[in-house]
């Protein structure tokens, strides 16, 4: 069996990933092909038990280094419990966030080394990429006030600081710059299904051998 295809989504806060990632599960589902949507930190149920140590609480709860080694903890138990069996089915997964947010926010956002993040990846997931990362991408202002509108108690990362989140977009576009096979910025200053569409149209170029016929 054909193992399927892995498809992430990053960005900054209310950058809408996680309406576009559902969106985008939908869509794909067809007669021949399965989409799985999931999700970090989560998407397994020991990392959504981590999850809750990552999102909730003051934030300054954690070094970088700490909360690094948490982020990394949980994406090992979904990588071995859902992604790579999913994968292994021939379903095509969507993850809202994977490698891209420790390396946006721990990285760039809090200045861990990036070198030591790097180790984690290689440590952690092997060679294991995603086969296409979407970075849906928006000014700061617009985010942080799309968030501010829907916050709930999962608002630890929201409360950082305006240069954090700055350097959290810079971040994002220089690993976009840096691997433009795997990542593709998506413009998400729009309507989302205007921002859906432009998704849709790259799913399909990336893919263009699974949307024949
Ligand atoms: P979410 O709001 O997209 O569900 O993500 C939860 C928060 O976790 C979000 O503010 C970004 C943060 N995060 C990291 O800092 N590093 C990571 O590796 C991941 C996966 C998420």
């Amino acid at each position: 069996m054909a193992r399927g295809r892995f498809i992430t989504l990053e960005g900054g806060e209310g950058a809408g990933k996680s309406t576009q990632a559902k969106l985008l599960g939908t869509w794909l589902v067809a007669p021949e092909r399965v989409a799985v949507l999931t999700r970090e930190p989560g998407g397994s149920p020991g990392a959504e038990q981590i999850r809750a140590l990552l999102v909730e609480g003051e934030p300054d709860r954690w070094d970088p280094i700490a909360e690094a080694l948490l982020h990394y903890a949980a994406r090992r138990d979904h990588l071995r419990r859902t992604i790579e069996p999913e994968l292994a089915l021939g379903r095509w997964v969507v993850c809202d966030r994977f490698i891209d947010s420790t390396m946006a926010y721990q990285g760039y956002g809090h200045g861990l080394d990036r070198d030591f993040i790097r180790g984690l990846e290689r440590a952690v997931i092997g060679d294991l990429r995603p086969d296409l990362t979407l970075i849906l991408d928006l000014p700061v202002e617009l985010g942080l006030k799309r968030a501010a509108e829907r916050r709930g108690t999962e608002a630890r990362y929201e409360a950082m600081d305006r240069a954090f989140h700055e350097r959290l977009r810079a971040g994002y576009r220089a690993i976009a710059a840096a691997e433009p096979d795997r990542c593709v910025l998506i413009d998400a200053d729009a309507e989302p299904m205007v921002v859906q569409r432009r998704i849709r149209d790259t799913v399909r170029m990336r893919f263009s051998a699974d949307f024949a016929a």
